[in-house]
């Protein structure tokens, strides 16, 4: 009686363990292939996230338009100025975050950082960015990368603190353009690369000038190119500029570069024209001069104003040739 109840546990035992061949190592084998590519999928990782709780919630949210501010964490009065003027109306399928790095940062400039956040609630705190060790480069790799793992949006600007962004003409303009695959920007590409210096690009060895790039100041991204730059972030090379990092990141695919005279955004302003989307190397004066402008005159400049010429980038050439036909029709 004892040896049947132990021979039909062991068959129980037994049938028991061919069920979990069949069935469970099957199942378990599966788990372990969803969860490595799940992993997979998340790699590159940013560590930045705040908790896994806010990214449950914020990728709920979905925008049309995310503008991020790269900002110097000191900077609060300025940030107040932008606040204060060009991101002074709020558009319902836009959403601007100032992006600072934290690691390393002073205590008290660190309070001050979170306080404002906890106030306006716009802030990108990058905590594995180290803003006095600074590289640009890696700062706008890890916002880009920070974006994508946490919203959903169909467009990138991407500017800084000392730019000024007609935010409602920039959105009407945005939906004339490919809504896909799209560079959009003042673009440069003949300049030859920095040798020494603040800028010198020790790691360049690709072309005697740089490859095409939007300039910094202010250039627009779709989100696929944003997914690009994220996904492929660990084996992008980065250099010094961080605008001509993201041209070289691009410069491989098939995508929309378009050159657009009224993104003011070089190293200084060409001056003030009225079409100007957005202007770059703005004091907080500057800013509230043309924000006064525009509510009073519904015109950004007090008066139109040329500083240097500007031109029509040539993509039939390459980079050396791209940029010399100066225009003075052009803003
Ligand atoms: C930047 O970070 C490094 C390492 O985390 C730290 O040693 C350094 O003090 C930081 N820089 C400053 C000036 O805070
Ligand atoms: C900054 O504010 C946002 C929005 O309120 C919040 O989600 C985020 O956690 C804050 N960041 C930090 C580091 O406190
Ligand atoms: C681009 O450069 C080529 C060669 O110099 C010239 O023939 C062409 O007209 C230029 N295109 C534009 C749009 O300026």
């Amino acid at each position: 009686m004892a040896r049947a109840w132990r021979q039909s546990k062991n068959r129980i035992v037994k049938n028991i363990f061919c069920f979990g061949c069949l069935f469970i190592l099957p199942l378990f084998v599966l788990a372990v292939v969803v969860y490595s590519k799940s992993k997979n999928a998340e790699t590159p990782s940013v560590t930045d996230e705040v908790s896994s709780q806010n990214i449950i919630e914020s990728t709920q949210k979905s925008f049309y338009l995310i503008v991020l501010i790269f900002s110097d964490p000191t900077k609060s009065a300025t940030r107040k100025a932008i606040r204060e003027t060009w991101l002074s109306t709020s558009h319902q399928n836009m959403k601007h975050m100032f992006v600072v790095g934290s690691k390393g940062l002073a205590e008290d400039v660190l309070n001050n950082v979170l306080k404002e956040n906890s106030s306006h609630h716009d802030m990108l705190i990058l905590d594995s960015v180290n803003e006095s060790y600074i590289s640009l480069t890696t700062k706008v790799k890890k916002g880009f990368q920070w974006l994508h793992s946490n919203y959903h949006f169909s467009f990138l600007l991407k500017c800084d603190d000392d730019s000024f962004v007609r935010i409602s003409p920039l959105l009407e303009e945005l939906k004339k353009q490919p809504q896909n695959y799209l560079y959009w920007g003042f673009f440069k590409g003949g300049s030859s690369v920095f040798q020494k210096g603040k800028w010198k690009e020790s790691e360049w060895f690709l072309c005697d000038t740089y490859l095409p790039y939007a300039l910094g100041g202010g250039y627009i991204l779709s989100s696929d190119l944003v997914e690009f730059i994220a996904k492929n972030g660990p084996l992008l090379q980065q250099y010094k500029s961080e605008d001509v990092s993201v041209g070289v990141w691009l410069s491989p695919l098939k995508i929309h570069r378009v050159h657009d005279v009224r993104f003011d955004t070089e190293f200084k302003s060409r001056g003030c024209y009225n079409e100007y989307l957005i202007t770059h190397k703005q004091s907080a004066n500057d800013m509230r001069v043309k924000h006064d402008s525009l509510l009073k005159t519904g015109k950004l400049c007090p008066s139109e104003l040329r500083v240097r010429y500007s031109y029509n980038y040539n993509w039939t050439v390459l980079p050396s040739k791209c940029c010399k036909d100066f225009n003075p029709d052009l803003p």
